[in-house]
């Protein structure tokens, strides 16, 4: 569904990513681990259309979106969700979901989108009049995740979702993130702790550098005793 093949992306001169080449299939979860600085970000971003690479190609369900402008590809059914909290605090919650929408392919299915959000997240549901900035800041992830699904994607990218989270809430946010999955939708997870991410996913790649260094499933990741070493801090 998603083909990254050979690509080079980075900031203005910097190269960051180093012939990049990743898939994920229809209603695949796929894992990109890596340390701090790896290029991580940097991947979804080009992914996303933020970047542009000055190298390579991306394609979409067979169609080349390498240069498609951010916007198209959300229409196209590509769905990041960042790092960062993202909300805008001095809405209510309600209308930052209502934000996640605003492609008309989405728009027209508002009321369902909404209904089935509010399902994964009975939580906003009771909240959804409280402006967004006062939420916790798990509460904050959930709601930029569950705006991140209003848009209908087909493929969730999702930027260290488990970053600054309890543990308790790291599990609901991975619960709530099986349900979705389950739904058929696809999921390129980047996870500093790469314990839960490997454990979530089917398939993973190692991002050191800019460069792919490995990749394989994560289940072979998990026991592979470089990756132990290095990226579980088991010794
Ligand atoms: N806007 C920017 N301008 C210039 N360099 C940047 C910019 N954003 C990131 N970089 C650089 O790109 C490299 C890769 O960063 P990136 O954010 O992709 O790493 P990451 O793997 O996501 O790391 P982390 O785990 O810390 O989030 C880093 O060396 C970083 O300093
Ligand atoms: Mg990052």
């Amino acid at each position: 569904m998603l083909e990254v093949k050979n690509i080079c992306s980075g900031y203005g001169e910097l190269k960051i990513l180093d012939d990049v080449t990743i898939k994920v299939g229809k209603g695949e979860a796929v894992a990109i681990i890596g340390s701090n600085g790896a290029g991580k970000t940097t991947l979804l971003k080009t992914i996303a259309g933020l970047l542009i690479p000055w190298k390579g190609e991306i394609k979409y369900n067979g169609v080349e979106i390498t240069r498609t402008p951010p916007y198209k590809r959300v229409e196209l059914g590509i769905s990041y969700v960042p790092c960062e909290k993202s909300v805008f605090p001095y809405m209510t919650v309600l209308e930052n979901l209502e934000m996640g929408c605003y492609n008309r392919r989405a728009r027209e299915k508002k009321e369902e989108s909404l209904e089935r959000v509010f399902q994964l997240f009975p939580m906003l549901k009771e909240r959804k009049k409280q402006l967004a900035g006062t939420l916790s800041g798990g509460e904050q992830r959930m709601l930029t995740l569950a705006r991140g699904l209003m848009s209908m994607p087909s493929l969730l990218m999702l930027d260290e979702p488990s970053f600054g989270l309890a543990p308790k809430i790291v599990r609901q946010f991975y619960n709530t993130l099986s349900l979705i999955k389950d739904e058929g939708i696809s999921i390129l997870l980047v996870e500093q702790k790469a314990q839960y991410a490997l454990n979530f996913t089917e398939r993973a790649y190692l991002l050191d550098n800019g460069k792919i260094l490995l990749s394989g499933l994560s289940q072979e990741l998990l026991n592979n005793e470089y990756v132990r070493k290095a990226y579980l801090g088991v010794v």
